[in-house]
């Protein structure tokens, strides 16, 4: 092991300062990462899917231009992503072919299906809004790269929480028929993002030693408890209710309990049982395949180019 290497490593995180891609840092820091940031732009572009589902149905020619253009901020955000995974070594394309392979993980959320205009509402308020609580602490990550990352990322996605809060804003103050519509998404989409924070803290394996090295810098749990918290307030002004009667504020622990989680459920999506998975995994291959012509011919472009520079 490179000792003076390890030295400013530790040096680095103690004084809270940034790793950057050319210092040296341990292996399992680097595998860490990259398992967590390729995690991460994966879901991002999944994410595409169950929200592209209504584009060509949204309800009026401004929800359908909002919609695409939140869809499309999805993709660039899986693409600073995969930018900042290829800092620490590997290269965007080994990360597609695992994920079209099965063998890469991506969020649970996008595994559940968008049955109604509503979803869309409740993924842009629950979904993101739960990202952005689970995102925040990580502009601070100690990796430069994936911090930075997240710094613009969650600008993009306050804006996507407060044009799901609107459309379901919209649908409690319509008819009664489109208020339940509303409600009916809040009461599937609640329980799935809560599980986005991940396991509960006792059966977490990778928190402890992301937390020691300053990439995640709260537990899952305590996200979870805050996020709740911030719904609670919410989903008052929505004129909604949340399905869990069991959420009150613990004033000995200054936390907020929520009523308990289906972990079974959790394992199921995460071994690709969920409701959704198989369908889009198909879709992100075939989008692979179509893509491939225009990845032959920007390759080609730029061989041309390289070679009229040497020319
Ligand atoms: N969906 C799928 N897999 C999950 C989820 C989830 N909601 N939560 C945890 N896991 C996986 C972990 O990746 C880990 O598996 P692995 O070791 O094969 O990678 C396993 O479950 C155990 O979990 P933890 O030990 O708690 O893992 P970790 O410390 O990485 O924490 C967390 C999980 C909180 C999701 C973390 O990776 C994180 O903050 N990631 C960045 C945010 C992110 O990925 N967001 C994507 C969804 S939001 C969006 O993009 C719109």
């Amino acid at each position: 092991e490179d000792i003076a290497g390890l030295a400013a490593f530790e040096a680095i995180l103690a004084e809270d300062s940034r790793i950057e891609p050319r210092d040296w840092m341990p292996e399992a820091y680097r595998k860490t990462l990259v398992r967590q940031i390729s995690q991460h732009a994966h879901s991002e572009i999944i994410g595409m899917q169950p929200e592209a589902n209504w584009i060509s149905r949204a309800p009026s020619l401004k929800r359908k231009a909002i919609l695409m253009a939140k869809v499309q901020d999805e993709a660039g955000h899986g693409l600073y992503l995969y930018s900042a995974a290829e800092t620490l070594g590997t290269p965007r394309t080994k990360l597609t072919e695992d994920l079209i392979a099965g063998k890469a993980r991506y969020s649970s959320i996008f595994n559940y299906p968008t049955r109604s205009w509503a979803d869309v509402g409740a993924i842009g308020w629950l979904v993101d809004g739960a990202a952005i609580c689970n995102q925040v602490p990580l502009c601070r990550a100690s990796y430069g790269p994936y911090g930075r990352a997240m710094v613009r990322i969650c600008k993009e996605e306050s804006f996507h929480q407060r044009q799901g809060f609107e459309i379901l804003l919209e649908l409690s103050q319509g008819t009664p028929a489109q208020k339940q519509m509303a409600q009916d998404a809040v009461n599937r989409w609640y329980a799935p993002a809560l599980m986005m924070f991940g396991p509960p803290d006792d059966d977490s394996p990778n928190s402890k030693q992301s937390m020691a090295w300053n990439i995640k810098r709260f537990s899952n749990d305590e996200l979870r408890q805050r996020f709740v918290g911030m719904m609670v307030e919410q989903v008052k002004v929505l004129g909604l209710t949340l399905p869990d009667d069991q959420i009150r504020f613990d004033e000995e622990t200054g936390k907020w309990q929520h009523g308990s989680l289906d972990w079974n459920e959790f394992k199921e999506v995460l071994a690709g049982r969920g409701a959704c998975n198989s369908q889009r995994l198909e879709r992100r291959r075939e989008a692979h395949q179509d893509g491939a012509w225009v990845r032959e011919a920007a390759a080609a472009y730029a061989l041309r180019e390289q070679r009229v520079e040497v020319a």
